[in-house]
């Protein structure tokens, strides 16, 4: 089979294709014929050599979506169209970036749809992270407010578009002038231009502050977003886009606000039920929602696809077709 194989850590070049064995089928594990699957920056981190744990030479790929070749448990019939997430995936074992992987039963859920592949394969990851970000983490309801923070991103992107779908007012961020027509266009019903900090717009505009945040830039401005939130208010950090993972000093009694709350998402396929992915695989097939896919890529163009993602070129999901 081809696979792209991160020889070691490092800039997009060091991603390599190569012909390898197709994995051979092992009990408790699926083999799946892989069609499509999302790009995602977590991988971009695993690529520059920031996951611990993560060993190369590796096939990344946190996700995928094709259909089963091989399940020797005999719960999926050849073919079955199915999605695979996390679970190690891509960092402890070998993942998405190839023609076939070969992945735990446990990560696996299985769907029906006629959408073409390259849509299908924007889905996964993307959608398990944004209705966990929403509905566990924030639980959030009709008629609130929700700032997101990191708003021109696949994950800030689709989060606007299903927290408009459940009657709440969006405010997005981006540090970009330019990009602020796309997310407009999305739905949001205020752009904030992000330099760091937002408080001062964002009070002029809902003066006791938000509901909610979803925070994806991550420690670089998550003092500034817990500032936002009215009392009572959540803020959830899902991202680090800023690229930062620790922060030098937290005064928890100062920086969160009197009876404010901080939490963080930290997605798995545990967190995924299948019906729910169903269901939302059905509404973008029946045009409920729109997903925004800014570009697609064939697997032999995956450095081009790192390049773009690296250079911050993208207001929506990158897909790579097999
Ligand atoms: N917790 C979980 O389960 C989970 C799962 C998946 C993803 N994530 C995280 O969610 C975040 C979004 O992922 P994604 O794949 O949707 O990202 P993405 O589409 O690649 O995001 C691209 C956008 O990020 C913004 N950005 C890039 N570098 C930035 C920086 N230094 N400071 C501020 N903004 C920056 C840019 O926005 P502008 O140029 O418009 O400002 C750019 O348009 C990532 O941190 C990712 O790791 C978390």
């Amino acid at each position: 089979m081809k696979a792209a194989i991160t020889l070691r850590s490092g800039n997009p070049e060091v991603i390599e294709i190569q012909d390898m064995p197709v994995p051979a089928a092992k009990s408790g594990w699926v083999l799946i014929k892989i069609k499509a699957f999302g790009l995602n920056r977590s991988e971009l981190f695993t690529r520059r050599g920031h996951s611990p744990g993560v060993v190369f030479p590796r096939i990344q790929g946190i996700e995928c979506v094709g259909t089963v070749e091989e399940d020797l448990s005999g719960t999926y019939s050849k073919g079955q169209k199915v999605a695979a997430i996390m679970g190690g995936m891509g960092r402890e074992f070998d993942g998405g970036y190839a023609e076939y992987t070969l992945v735990p039963w446990q990560i696996v859920f299985p769907f029906e749809s006629n959408l073409p592949w390259s849509i299908l394969g924007a889905i996964p990851e993307m959608f398990q992270t944004v209705s966990g970000s929403l509905t566990q983490a924030l639980e959030v309801k009709k008629g609130e407010t929700l700032l997101i923070r990191g708003g021109t991103s696949s994950i800030g992107m689709l989060s606007c578009q299903l927290a408009k779908h459940s009657g709440l007012t969006v405010i997005s961020t981006t540090r970009n002038e330019a990009k602020k027509k796309f997310l407009i266009e999305n739905g949001a019903d205020h752009v904030l231009i992000d330099n760091g900090t937002v408080t001062e717009e964002l009070r002029a505009l809902f003066p006791e502050g938000v509901d909610k945040v979803l925070e994806l830039i991550g420690i670089k401005t998550l003092k500034d977003s817990l500032k936002c939130i009215k009392p009572g208010g959540v803020v959830c950090m899902t991202g680090i886009l800023g690229g930062e993972w620790t922060m030098e000093e937290f005064t928890p009694m100062g920086d969160i606000p009197s009876l404010g709350r901080l939490t963080v998402y930290m997605g798995e396929a545990t967190n995924l039920r299948k019906e729910l992915l169903q269901d939302f695989i059905d509404a973008v097939e029946n045009e409920k929602i729109t997903l925004n896919i800014d570009k697609v890529f064939h697997l032999d163009h995956i450095v081009e696809a790192h390049t773009y993602m690296e250079n911050n070129l993208a207001t929506g999901k990158l897909v790579i077709e097999i």
